[in-house]
C-alpha cells in the first residue's frame, strides 16, 4: 500500500501570485505537485513548458509530477527532467495506444532516473495495457476529458481504478494509482474506496482552505 498523497494542480493556481501561491504550496501538507502540460494539439488548450517548471523548483522541494498532454511526449522528457520533475506521465493515445510502445516510453523515462507513468483518457480501455503494468510507477486515470479544469466527476472511470488495483494486488506489483479531474469533498472519498492513492485536485481545492482540505483528503 502508498501513503495517501494529495498533488494540487497548479492548473489552477493564482498567478497573480506565483511566488506567495508557491509558498503556500510548499508549506502545506501536500507534498506532490501536479503540473499539467498542454501543447494545443493532444488537447485544446496550453499550458506552460519546462521552464515554468524550473521555477517552481526552486520553490517545492516535493514531488513534481508532470502530466504531459501532448502529441509527441518523447520529446518533453529530456527538457523536463532537467528543469527538475521527479515523475513524467504520458498518454497512451499519443502513442496509438499501441502497449509495445507505451511500454518502451516508460522504460526510457526510466532510465533518465525519473520516476513514469502513464494515463488513459475516459474513452480509452485500460485493459489493453496489461503488459505495461510492470513497467510503471504510476498509472493515471482521467476522471475528466483533459484540457480543462473545473469539469464534473465521471464516477464510471473508478472501474479503471478497481481493474488496477485488483490487477495489482494479483500480481504482486506496485504502481501508484492516481486520478485526476473533479476531485471535491463528494468524490475524493469515492476514489480513495475504489483504490486511488493519489489524488489531484485543482479548482475545488484552490477554492477555500486548502490547508484544511488536504488535511482531511490525507487522514479522514
Ligand atoms: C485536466 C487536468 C487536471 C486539472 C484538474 O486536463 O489534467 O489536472 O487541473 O482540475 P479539476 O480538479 O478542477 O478538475
Ligand atoms: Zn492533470
Amino acid at each position: 500500500m502508498h501513503k495517501r498523497a494529495v498533488a494540487p494542480s497548479v492548473l489552477s493556481m493564482d498567478y497573480s501570485d506565483t511566488g506567495a501561491s508557491l509558498d503556500m504550496l510548499e508549506n502545506s501538507q501536500a507534498d506532490w505537485l501536479h503540473f499539467d502540460v498542454m501543447d494545443g494539439h493532444f488537447v485544446p488548450n496550453l499550458t506552460f513548458g519546462p521552464d515554468i517548471l524550473k521555477g517552481m523548483r526552486k520553490k517545492f522541494s516535493g514531488v513534481l509530477d508532470v502530466h504531459l498532454m501532448t502529441t509527441d511526449p518523447a520529446r518533453w522528457v529530456g527538457p523536463f527532467r532537467k528543469a527538475g520533475a521527479d515523475l513524467i506521465t504520458f498518454h497512451t493515445e499519443a502513442l496509438n495506444n499501441n502497449p509495445d510502445a507505451v511500454n518502451a516510453l516508460l522504460e526510457e523515462i526510466r532510465s533518465q532516473g525519473l520516476r513514469a507513468g502513464f494515463s488513459v483518457k475516459p474513452g480509452t480501455p485500460i485493459e489493453g495495457f496489461a503488459s505495461c503494468l510492470p513497467h510503471a510507477d504510476l498509472v493515471l486515470v482521467m476522471s475528466v476529458e483533459p484540457g480543462f479544469g473545473g469539469q464534473s466527476f465521471m464516477e464510471d472511470q473508478l472501474d479503471k481504478v478497481r481493474w488496477l488495483a485488483d490487477q495489482r494486488n494479483s500480481r504482486d506489483l506496485d504502481y501508484r494509482i492516481e486520478i485526476d479531474g473533479g476531485i471535491n469533498e463528494n468524490t475524493w472519498p469515492q476514489a480513495v474506496q475504489a483504490g486511488v492513492d493519489t489524488l489531484v485536485a485543482g479548482s475545488w481545492l484552490f477554492s477555500g482552505n486548502l490547508e484544511s482540505k488536504t488535511t482531511a483528503m490525507l487522514h479522514e
